[in-house]
């Protein structure tokens, strides 16, 4: 069980945030990997959708040998909330992990958060944050255009788009004095640097892969599941549309080659 993969799950390219950072902090780990691209955005479907794609995504992953699964979906782990959806592997999505890091990082009490239309219509952060914090004032801002942006590479911070799409979402959140920001979902790391630029250097930005993966580390740990492996482990992506499209949209997001063979899902293997 210890040298089982630790499985991780999103809608596209965004749970990379969460494979680097789970790269960095657990090198000897093998990490099977699935991007849902057929189906994505997730961010824009009702509650009932995503949960379903969640629960096959999830069924696609156990049918590798898998110690741990990882939600490295905003979306995915808001509309989840706090309940585990499975009972007998250690799991974690990326909104506990992410409101941690906020009320810890927060000085003064104040904390945005940014993500899709389906995670800030479920208010999960919020909640989980007045659970933690309960005296926390808390902003939400949907950033439906984010996702699309990041899936077409319109990444740079001197995108004159990306700019304008994020100066329209970020301004207003801004205005409320938040010194943390979450970004709530695991796509928008990579607009770091535009979203920083537009914050202030005063804010803090949670990056919610990152601290999934801190989170998953602790985990293991705690049930004495790190894996014993001396070598360095290996990453198997599966995605349910075109490889190349993914490596494509990876080499945006990771800024490097894919390490790691990348494998078409089809419908009938999914589902
Ligand atoms: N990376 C997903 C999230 O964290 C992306 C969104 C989507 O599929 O809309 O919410």
């Amino acid at each position: 069980m210890k040298n089982h993969a630790i499985g991780v799950f999103d809608s596209g390219v965004g749970g990379l945030t969460a494979v680097k950072a789970l790269r960095a902090l657990m090198p000897n780990e093998n990490i099977v990997y699935f991007g849902d691209t057929a189906r994505i955005p997730y961010g824009s479907r009702s509650k009932e959708t995503v949960l379903r794609y969640a629960h096959e995504d999830i069924a696609f992953l156990r049918r590798h040998p898998i110690k741990m699964i990882i939600a490295a979906c905003g979306t995915v782990s808001s509309v989840i909330g706090m309940k585990p959806p499975v009972g007998d592997l250690p799991f974690t999505g990326v909104l506990l992990p992410a409101v941690q890091a906020a009320c810890a990082a927060t000085k003064n009490n104040r904390i945005g958060v940014i993500g899709t239309p389906a995670t800030i219509r479920s208010g999960s952060y919020g909640k989980a944050i007045k659970t933690l914090s309960p005296n926390a004032f808390v902003v939400g801002k949907a950033c439906p255009l984010f996702v699309h942006l990041v899936e077409n590479g319109y990444t740079a911070s001197d995108n004159k788009i990306t700019r304008l799409a994020a100066e329209e979402y970020l301004l207003p959140v801004k205005e409320e004095g938040v010194d943390t920001l979450i970004l709530g979902c695991t796509h928008y790391p990579v607009l770091r640097e535009v979203i920083a630029d537009i914050m202030g250097d005063d804010v803090t930005l949670i990056s919610p892969g990152e601290e999934a993966a801190k989170y998953a580390n602790i985990l293991l740990l705690e049930q004495n599941l790190l894996s014993d492996r001396t070598e360095e482990g290996t990453v198997d992506y599966y995605v349910s549309d075109s490889v190349a499209l993914f490596e494509e949209n990876a080499r945006h997001f990771l800024h490097t080659g894919m390490e790691g063979k990348v494998q078409l899902v089809t419908p009938q293997e999914l589902f």
